[in-house]
């Protein structure tokens, strides 16, 4: 896998567009029996955008042309998909992939009967600290390659196993060499050391460890949650991030009922994520927020991999996509609470345990979590958008829910180029 293709720091609203690949000739990825696009509203039905029999040109990293395959422009190279399904690569909205050490004794010990509190973050934190560099650095390559063979040419990355100045600064240097969105958790848990006060480790956040996260930063997150922060907490860490220029997302309502989400609502998240227990009120908030592009709409990003991994009750994607909320896929990918970098497997699951359709559940794991990056350059095959794309061993986006465990991912695309 190549690594020069990605980032080396972190992408702020009103950035020019980053350099794609040029002079790598024009490449013709012909022959596809289906083609999903997500640009709907082109005529071809469905919010898939799905083109049949259909070609895309590739120029200079962007996709250039889509079209049936029969009027194809004439190309440098050409791939042919024999017929197969091709995609958009997947945009994993929420990943914490910077952390050393693993918790598969606290996985056992779930999976015997004990409860999954988040307790064990702490472990992590202990593990993280003790890591260089070189650890972390080689923990995040594995992961975001891992997810690229995948199918995931987009991944978050957060911080939140630091929880110093300096480890979250490191974690979040780290995670920008390997992604454009990057997400400062220094408000993951009250570290131990700080567990009889935690207003001076709230302090602490926003002061002298946002300045130095923020550089290194797109998006701030809290864990607002009962054993984690507080609403009054939550709120004031989230607008020190918002006036330090970051957007903000919020881990929400995943352990049980609380006030995460309306708050990401107040606040103008981009995403609340997890929303497992959501009152008729929280979905409301949601629902109110607009399902459009538009800059106003808080996405509901669930990951369903931490209620497998948790046996955990899985959250209602019905209930929020009927109210005509965005709902958006993601596997949350840590050592505690889901150990999956496969996005393949949380569309499995969002479609058995969480009834939403196939195609729902691939536009979730597309369009869905970039909307919950507030992008639109990636999650949809459109002419001008980044050519990142799977070839599927599959002849229809269903496989991907009707064969689950199966490796589908036939080939992948990013930045245009064959990984
Ligand atoms: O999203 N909920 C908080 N954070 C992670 C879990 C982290 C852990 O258990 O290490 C999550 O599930
Ligand atoms: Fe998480």
């Amino acid at each position: 896998m190549s690594t020069d293709l990605w980032p080396t720091r972190p992408v702020r609203p009103g950035d020019p567009a980053r350099p794609t690949v040029r002079g790598s000739g024009s490449l013709l990825v012909d022959n596809i029996g289906e083609l999903v696009t997500n640009a709907s509203g082109d005529g071809t039905g469905g919010p898939l955008g799905i083109h049949r029999d259909a070609a895309l040109l590739v120029e200079d990293g962007q996709v250039a042309w889509v079209g049936p395959a029969r009027g194809a422009p004439a190309a440098d190279r050409r791939i042919d998909a024999g017929g197969a399904a091709v995609i958009p690569g997947f945009v994993d909205s929420h990943a914490h992939l910077v952390f050393a050490g693993d918790r598969a004794a606290e996985f056992a010990a779930r999976m015997a009967g004990q409860p999954y509190t988040g307790g064990g973050i702490r472990t992590t934190v202990g593990a993280t600290r003790a890591a260089p560099d070189s650890e972390l650095r080689a923990t995040v390559r594995r992961l975001r390659d891992e997810a690229l063979r995948q199918g995931t040419t987009t991944i978050e990355i957060k911080s939140g196993y630091g929880l110093t100045v300096a480890d979250e600064a490191r974690s979040l240097r780290i995670a920008a060499e390997f992604s454009e969105d990057t997400t400062f958790l220094g408000a993951h848990v009250v570290p131990a050391e700080y567990a009889d006060r935690p207003d001076d480790y709230v302090g602490m956040v926003c002061g002298p460890m946002l300045a130095a996260a923020a550089p290194y930063a797109r998006w701030i997150d809290v864990f607002c949650e009962r054993g984690a922060f507080d609403v009054d907490h939550a709120r004031a860490i989230l607008a020190c991030g918002q006036a330090a220029g970051l957007g903000v997302r919020v881990h929400a309502n995943q352990l049980g009922p609380g006030p995460g989400v309306q708050l990401g609502v107040e606040l103008g998240a981009a995403s609340v994520d997890h929303c497992t227990h959501l009152s008729d009120a929280d979905v409301d908030a949601l629902a109110a927020t607009g399902t459009g592009d538009g800059a106003a709409s808080t996405v509901a990003t669930l990951l369903p991999g931490a209620e497998f991994s948790t046996r955990s009750p899985y959250p209602d994607a019905r209930r929020l996509l009927d109210a005509g909320v965005t709902v958006a896929l993601a596997t949350d990918c840590n050592p505690g609470s889901s150990y999956t970098s496969s996005m393949p497997f949380c569309i499995a699951l969002a479609v058995r345990e969480m009834r939403m359709t196939p195609a729902e559940a691939v536009w979730a794991a597309t369009a869905g979590g970039a909307r919950a990056l507030r992008r639109d350059d990636v999650g949809v095959l459109r002419p001008g958008a980044r050519a990142d794309l799977i070839v599927l061993d599959a002849p229809t986006h269903l496989h991907l829910a009707y064969r689950p465990g199966v490796p589908l991912i036939r080939q992948v695309l990013h930045n245009g180029v064959p990984q």
